[in-house]
């Protein structure tokens, strides 16, 4: 959802050859103001926590492999290395063994998921920033992600690493198949908060506020009123995201022209997440035609069959799984502050013809920030009243999902809201 979207502009980038590189960011190193006299107050800036989408955050791998799918892959490394993004990973051939390193197994018995055998994947940087500010650690133009905001607020005083700090995942899975995750995210934020002196500021991206949701939905209230300020939540698929339905059907290679989708499919199916994030029936219309073949029209509530006609019986499984984990849309008890792009073309149905599901689809556009239909990302407006927080909606007409977080309205506008009391 996140970077293949940013690396839409990586075809072109290969046949050069050539790859922007972008300066690293210092951190100031400014000392933590202090409150005087041990009375309560407010700290001059409420510590941060970074909450990525999907694909929004570095992954990495080391192998020791039985076997491998062509004889020039790796079959065991010594060390981790980058899996998630690593370009070289993601050229024609080399793309083969990517994929079967990054897939997850899904077993029936368990629903649950797992690495191939002798992968062993983790998530680098929790508590850090850099894991999110670039998904590449080569920090190419390509892989920016939150980089744009932290060095924001960088200049506005704070400290990469201390009082802005990033909340990592394995986005392949969805919340229920991350418990440790949480665990520690509710650490982090104690710890924040308590050496700050006051509450923190979540601000997720994408998934990453739907991470959110659930996470602020398993606290008390006391524990919420306690240690969080705002949830600033950029470009949300509360209700998810229509091209997820494509993603699933006939695979999704944002057009870029050396991988092929199908090819990409069998990887994308394998992520728990996208069949997580397929259209909600809360918010889409029942009579909607969400995927269309010459014999069939599916809705918002035919996946059933539709899983069954694609061959992909475990994706109904996992939708079952997940469906339920924020499908309430349960108000976060918490102020929100609910940001999203409008006015681009943005994907809501797809045609197929009898080659289905091995085939291209026409594309139905509708409203939305490119990735997230506007009906999607709105959902944040049914808080509204329901819950004693303020909940505010902010709508950035022409504001892409991705660029959202390099657009100047968006930083200005955190700034407003990490500044006001
Ligand atoms: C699924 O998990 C069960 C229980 O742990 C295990 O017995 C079974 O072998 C697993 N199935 C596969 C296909 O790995
Ligand atoms: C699918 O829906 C379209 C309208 O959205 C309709 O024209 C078409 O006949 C339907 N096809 C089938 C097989 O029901
Ligand atoms: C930034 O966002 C504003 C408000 O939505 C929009 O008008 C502007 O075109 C965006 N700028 C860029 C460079 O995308």
């Amino acid at each position: 959802m996140v970077a293949w979207h940013r690396i839409t502009a990586l075809s072109s980038l290969l046949q050069v050859g050539v790859l922007l590189l972008l300066l690293s960011a210092r951190s100031s190193g400014r000392p933590q103001q202090k409150c005087l006299g041990g009375k309560a107050c407010q700290p001059p800036r409420p510590p941060v926590v970074l909450i990525p989408g999907d694909l929004g955050n570095q992954l990495e791998a080391k192998l020791d492999k039985p076997s491998v799918v062509h004889y020039f892959c790796y079959k065991k490394t010594d060390s981790f290395f980058t899996l998630w993004l690593n370009l070289e990973l993601l050229v024609p051939v080399a793309i083969d063994c990517w994929i079967d390193n990054i897939r997850l197994i899904y077993n029936r018995t368990t629903h649950s998921t797992s690495s191939p055998p002798g992968v062993d994947i983790r998530v680098p940087g929790f508590g850090k920033t850099y894991s999110v500010e670039y998904l590449d650690p080569s920090k190419r133009s390509v892989g920016m992600y939150f980089f744009t905001i932290v060095q924001a607020m960088v200049e506005w005083g704070y400290t990469r690493d201390v009082d802005v700090r990033g909340a990592p995942y394995d986005w392949r899975k969805a919340p229920n198949e991350n418990k440790e995750y949480f665990l520690a995210l509710q650490q982090m934020i104690e710890e924040m908060a308590e050496t700050a002196g006051g509450p923190v500021v979540l601000i997720a991206h994408s998934m990453g506020n739907l991470y959110t949701l659930y996470f602020l939905n398993q606290q008390p209230q006391a524990w919420k009123d306690r240690y969080i300020k705002t949830f600033i939540s950029l470009g949300p698929p509360w209700a998810g995201v229509a091209k997820t339905l494509r993603v699933l059907t006939s695979g999704d290679n944002n057009r870029i022209p050396v991988i092929s989708p199908l090819k990409i499919r069998s990887q994308q199916r394998s992520a728990v997440t996208t069949s997580w994030l397929l259209p909600y029936a809360h918010s889409w219309p029942k009579d909607q035609v969400l995927v269309q073949t010459p014999t069939t029209n599916y809705t918002v509530l035919d996946y059933k069959r539709l899983y069954s006609d694609i061959g992909f019986e475990d994706g109904w499984l996992m939708r079952q799984d997940t469906e339920s984990l924020v499908s309430d849309l349960t108000p976060p008890g918490v102020a929100v502050h609910c940001l999203y792009g409008s006015g681009i073309s943005t994907q809501e149905g797809f045609q197929y013809c009898d080659k289905f599901p091995d085939v291209e689809p026409t594309a139905v556009p509708g409203d939305g920030d490119g990735t997230v239909n506007l009906q999607s990302a709105k959902q944040c407006g049914r808080w509204v009243g329901k819950q004693k927080q303020p909940v505010t909606l902010k709508e950035l007409r022409g504001n892409e999902h991705v660029n959202m977080l390099l657009n100047s309205t968006t930083v200005a506008y955190i700034k407003t809201v990490l500044f006001s009391p």
